[in-house]
Formats: structure tokens, sequence, C-alpha cells
């Protein structure tokens, strides 16, 4: 077979909104068109969306972090997915201070090396973190029988839930 140098033309959109009008971000719209020539098909998808994360009660945390982690080996023209935003952590945030350690991109995008652009190596170093977001109850929903010069479009809507977060208890005793 001979190679064919693809050409792929995206139309990114997304839009945060407050629903409730508290003032307060709580979901994230995301839209994604890919154009495609009538003999190509989508046989399925890797995606990753990517967040800048601040966290301000407390202490603050600040990270880069991923919206959205979507592997589907699935045929069709339009999947749509609808979740909510949750913070994972394996340890108990600080207390005080501002924390900053994974306020690093999720892709390293000045590596020279494939292997670093590679989505399943990138899940994977991510999912290393004590502290994460990640892309909770998706529901994907995929629909099939894409009309000629109709895109393949991914929509997602991510709600911001309202999260508790444990902190250690600083406390101090005096025995007398
Ligand atoms: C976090 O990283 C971003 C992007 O590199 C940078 O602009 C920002 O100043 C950093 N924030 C803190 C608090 O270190
Ligand atoms: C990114 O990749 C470059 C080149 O491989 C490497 O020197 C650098 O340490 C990497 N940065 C991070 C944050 O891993």
């Amino acid at each position: 077979s001979s190679k064919k140098q693809l050409k792929i033309l995206l139309v990114l959109w997304t839009r945060e909104d407050n629903e409730n009008q508290d003032g307060k971000t709580d979901q994230l719209y995301f839209r994604l068109e890919l154009l495609l020539q009538p003999s190509e098909h989508v046989v399925g998808v890797q995606l990753i969306l990517l967040i800048s994360y601040q966290l301000y009660r407390m202490s603050m945390l600040v990270m880069q972090s991923m919206a959205l982690q979507c592997f589907s080996p699935v045929s069709g023209f339009q999947l749509y997915m609808n979740g909510h935003l949750k913070l994972n952590h394996r340890q108990l945030l600080n207390h005080c201070g501002l924390d900053t350690r994974y306020n690093v991109s999720v892709v390293n995008g000045t590596s020279l090396f494939s292997s670093d652009y590679d989505l399943t190596n990138i899940i994977a170093a991510y999912w290393d973190r004590y502290v994460a977001t990640v892309f909770s109850d998706p529901n994907p929903v995929w629909m099939a029988g894409r009309a000629k010069d109709t895109p393949f479009i991914i929509k997602a809507t991510i709600h911001y839930l309202v999260e508790v977060i444990l902190y250690p208890l600083k406390t101090a005793y005096t025995v007398t």
C-alpha cells in the first residue's frame, strides 16, 4: 500500500459556563470537529484535554492536569460525553503554603523522543501522580452513519462538582 499524507482540519471550541449564577464556573463545554474526506472514516479516538487547575482554600495548589481522557476503539461520526471533573489525591494536601509540584505540563513539549508523545505513556506517567484530576463517569455515546461532507464531531460536557478535600489537622497539645 502507498503512504498517504493525512491532512487534518480541526475546529475546536470550548466554553465555560456558570449555570446557577453563583459567580463560579460550573461546567466546560468542549466541541471538536474533524473535517474528513468522504472516503475517510474514524475508527477510534484517543484524546486528552489539558487544563490548568488551581485550589485556593487552605493551601494553594497549582497544577497542569487533564480534564478529559478518552480512548475509544469504536467507529462512528459523533461522540458525546457527559461527566465530571474529579480531584484524586493519594496523599493529603498541605494545609498551608503553595504546592506547585505538579505545575508541569502533562506532555513534555520539548522532548525529542516520540515515546514522550505517546498517549499511553503520557497517561501512565500521569497516573503516577499523587494529585491529579480525572474525567469521571463520561458515559460515552457514539452515533454511527455519517452522511457525506459531515465532520466527525466530539462533544463533551465537563461538570465541576463541589469537592470535599481532606487536609491534615494541625493540632497543638499543651500537657501540664
Ligand atoms: C505554573 O506554571 C505556569 C506555566 O508554566 C506558570 O505560568 C505559572 O507561573 C506557574 N504558577 C506557579 C504558582 O508557579
Ligand atoms: C522534557 O524532555 C527533555 C528532552 O528529552 C528533557 O531534557 C526534560 O528533562 C524533559 N522535561 C520534563 C519535565 O520531563
